[in-house]
């Protein structure tokens, strides 16, 4: 039997029971909420990570919809005690769900949503800064100072890598990697070699190359080159700088192993701001144990709180506690996203037809939109006709026959 778990709650008067089973920042995403009829109830207890016996007891007898977060397991159990509470409406505070069992979800008849949009800079930038973390040395060298140890200059101190020139490779080139690799090309003038299951019309249509290659070329500098690889070990044998930006899936869990990893440059620097499965880390420890040059930046973590034996003591890596999100404005935009999923679901609204443009639901001005910013299992539940959940243009939300509603045009 689970111990009874502490909570606030918020307009205890309103008609319908939504749960948030974390605290989340700002004070937007509750107000969206109470504002609409909700009894909103967050989860104090002191605890990082609920169990689902945890979960079960604040969903209890009746709740309509939960705000979950990406280090819960939700499958088959969670699903089948929201469905006999009379819940329908799910969502994650983050735009990646390995850790939902969509069909299970979808079996229940209960609506999955996810954050997109919101996190992609934000974590396009840690993957950044790792990046020049790792290649620059700049944690061992903070170390190296705050240990006293720095006797003054000396020519062999700390050497790194220069980026400029070098080659960066993307795995996994969707919004983030996309972004990620505008940053390295448009700020560090990289070459750019990426790898996707399909071409990132994302990456080639926006990504000004030509016209900045000109432009330093103009300069008397070296143009910039970019091109997408056949293969993904084309990316690990040419790029100095990696960064993992793919989904975590069965063909993408364990993508980074030993074989691999011994077909990069033994200078090279790889990041990782996707997910921890994505490397095989007991390989990567042994990898960095022999190559000391051989960098890493690691958002993520295989067996997340812990990391793999020997990790914690390799100088030549980065490692922080999955922070890639964590600038105020894209939490408060995830709470605030993850609220309208569940609330878009409970009144019957229609799905937004874009999810990665949801700027008219972060707007703290204005009333958000009737809909649904993003529902991963809207076609699954049957409700919405295929080519009209996403179609081309950013600006109109569906109703529940795929029917254009409105133009936003704000
Ligand atoms: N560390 C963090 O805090 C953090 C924050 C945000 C997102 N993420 C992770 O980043 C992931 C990507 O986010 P996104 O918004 O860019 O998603 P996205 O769906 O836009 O991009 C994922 C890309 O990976 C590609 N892909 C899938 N399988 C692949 C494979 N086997 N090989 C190569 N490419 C493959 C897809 O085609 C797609 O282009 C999320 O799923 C999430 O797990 C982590």
């Amino acid at each position: 039997m689970a111990t009874p778990i502490s909570i606030e709650v918020w307009n205890p008067s309103g008609k319908y029971r939504v749960i948030s089973t974390k605290p989340m920042p700002g004070t937007r995403w509750i107000k969206l909420l109470t504002d609409q009829d909700c009894r909103v109830e967050i989860c104090t207890e002191k605890k990082t990570i609920l169990s689902v016996e945890d979960i079960i007891a604040l969903i209890g007898t009746k709740c309509d919809g939960v705000i979950g977060q990406l280090t819960e397991d939700w499958g088959e159990v969670l699903f089948s005690a929201l469905k006999k509470a009379g819940g329908t409406a799910f969502s994650n505070m983050a735009v990646g769900y390995n850790n939902v069992d969509v069909d299970a979800a979808t079996k229940y008849g209960i609506a999955v949503g996810n954050t997109p949009g919101v996190l992609t800079e934000t974590t396009a930038e840690l993957a950044a800064s790792l990046s020049l973390s790792a290649a620059r040395r700049i944690v061992e060298a903070d170390q190296f100072m705050r240990a006293g140890l720095y006797e003054g200059w000396l020519p062999n101190l700390f050497v790194g890598n220069l980026l400029k020139g070098q080659t960066v490779g993307v795995i996994g080139a969707g919004r983030i990697g996309s972004a990620y690799a505008r940053m390295m090309v448009e700020g560090f003038k990289m070459n750019l070699i990426y790898y996707d299951l399909y071409q990132s019309t994302r990456l080639e249509k926006y990504l000004p190359i030509i016209a900045y290659g000109q432009f330093l070329k103009a300069n008397g500098e070296q143009p910039v080159t970019w091109k997408r690889a056949a293969t993904m070990e084309d990316v690990l044998r040419e790029a100095d700088v990696i960064s993992l930006h793919p989904i975590l899936d069965k063909t993408t869990y364990h993508l980074i192993n030993k074989e691999r990893l011994a077909i990069m440059k033994k200078e090279a620097v790889l990041v990782n701001c996707s997910r921890g499965p994505v490397i095989n880390e007991v390989d990567l420890v042994e990898h960095l144990r022999v190559n000391p040059m051989f960098r890493v930046g690691l958002d993520v973590f295989e067996d997340e709180p812990y990391m793999k034996p020997g990790l914690a003591e390799m100088k030549n890596a980065v490692v922080v506690p999955h922070i890639a999100s964590a600038s105020k404005w894209t939490r408060e935009g995830m709470a605030t996203l993850a609220a309208l999923n569940v609330l878009g679901k409970i009144k019957g609204y229609p799905v937004w037809a874009n999810p990665n443009q949801v700027e008219p639901f972060l707007d703290e001005n204005s009333v958000p939109p009737p809909a649904s910013p993003s529902l991963v299992n809207a076609k699954k539940l049957g409700t919405f006709p295929d080519s009209l959940i996403r179609p081309p243009s950013a600006d109109f939300i569906c109703d529940i026959y795929g029917t254009n509603l409105a133009l936003i045009t704000n």
